[in-house]
């Protein structure tokens, strides 16, 4: 049953004002016998479910693509949660040709800082003598993500040094107060041990138990939310629970804000670990059918486009080479495609031509020169 809070409050000021400030107790977390006897089913519904999409990446002959796409579908969504509007073409045309389109210049780095993030800390987890999941990577992530005009003042790199608070106007009337600054290196220094130690905990709830803990710590003046959500990809890869980063759970967070927000404060106020354990594994659950059934979609797609281009009268190599860097890359530019296919303009401008042709590209807007090219169908299938 819900007990009492898992830390506890100490006095401190922010903001001028007198607060009470949250220090959680070192995870793990206590449950009960009874908690985790109610957490079985659930538990084993998420484990299938990963399972499954654990399957459906295997079935991707080119892994890269797929991961490539939802790194990206996940940052959109992240920053959605910010505000900000950037399209998923607007964010492609951006990284392969600079061009804004539509939306500003802030909204578009946002989403390209945070596949960056994303992709250095993978990285990190595959090379030899990468930083493991700590601290310093931490660290490393949010100096990318906090890259340009509006993280220049959020201490890019730097755990936070001040209070914060959230939610509310002023500190007095603040949703949650997380620990005094002092305490936030110590903290996250039990974590990181926290992680790399052994627990009887099934990995997934070590998982939730983490992002918790992390977004509880708020080590960061900005981007606790993006980082404690990229944390959850690292952490299912560390406990070899899913080899790629393979699931996001932005969209699921962001459908239930609210919900995800009292269950936060639930764990804090109330050590309500049962209550915040359910609501992630449904979300766990949910985010990895739904994966499982794009990588299908998507997989079906690409084959049906290259089915189609194959039967072409007009096909060439050069056209299925550009078709099969598609699906990473699937917005195109003439210069693009002479460095990607290492070739002449005049061979890369007929492979797009007949990609077009077929149907698979179609033009963006209508640029009299350095015109772009989506693969429509597939980036409709990813939004
Ligand atoms: N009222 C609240 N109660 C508990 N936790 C909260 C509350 N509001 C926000 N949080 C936590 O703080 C995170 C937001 O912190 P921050 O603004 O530093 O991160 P972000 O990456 O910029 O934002 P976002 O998560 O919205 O993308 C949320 O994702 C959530 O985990
Ligand atoms: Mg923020």
């Amino acid at each position: 049953m819900k007990s009492k809070a898992s830390g506890k409050y100490i006095k401190t000021t922010a903001g001028g004002e007198m607060v009470q400030a949250f220090v959680p107790n070192t995870l793990p977390p206590q449950l009960t016998a009874k908690e985790l006897a109610a957490l079985k089913e659930p538990l084993r519904n998420a484990d299938a479910a990963i399972g499954k999409l654990r399957l459906a990446g295997e079935m991707i002959p080119s892994l890269d693509w797929f991961v490539y796409s939802f790194v990206r579908k996940e940052a959109l969504l992240s920053s959605e949660i910010e505000g900000t509007q950037a399209t998923l073409t607007d964010v492609l045309s951006y990284e392969q040709t600079g061009q804004t389109g539509s939306s500003g210049l802030e909204d578009l780095e946002e989403v390209t800082n945070y596949v960056r993030a994303i992709n250095y800390a993978f990285d990190e987890q595959k090379s030899k003598n990468g930083l493991p999941i700590s601290a310093r990577l931490l660290d490393q992530c949010h100096l990318r993500l906090m890259q340009g005009v509006r993280g220049e003042n959020k201490q890019p790199g730097e755990i936070r040094r001040s209070q914060v608070w959230i939610g509310g106007t002023r500190p007095g009337n603040a949703a949650f107060v997380p620990p005094p600054a002092d305490k936030v290196r110590g903290l996250l220094g039990d974590l990181e041990s926290y992680i790399h130690s052994n627990d009887d905990l099934p990995p997934i709830l070590r998982v939730g138990a983490a992002h918790v803990q992390f977004e509880t710590i708020h080590p960061y003046l900005d981007g606790n939310g993006r980082l404690g959500r990229m944390l959850i990809a690292l952490l299912l890869d560390h406990w070899n629970l899913l080899s790629s980063p393979l699931l996001y759970l932005s969209v699921f967070l962001k459908a239930h804000q609210s919900v995800y927000y009292e269950m936060l404060d639930g764990v804090r106020a109330e050590g309500d670990w049962l209550g915040w354990f359910s609501f992630f594994l449904e979300g766990v659950e949910q985010t990895a059918d739904d994966a499982s059934k794009t990588a299908c979609i998507l997989y079906n797609q690409v084959s049906r486009d290259r089915k189609t281009l194959l039967a072409a009268d007009s096909v060439t190599v050069s056209a299925i080479q550009l078709f099969e860097i598609l699906p990473k890359t699937p917005v195109v530019s003439m210069p693009v495609v002479t460095k990607l296919l290492d070739t002449t303009k005049p061979t890369a401008t007929k492979a797009i031509e007949i990609l077009q042709q077929t149907d698979i590209l179609s033009e963006v807007g209508s640029r009299k020169r350095d015109r772009i090219y989506k693969y429509e169908r597939y980036l409709e299938l990813l939004t």
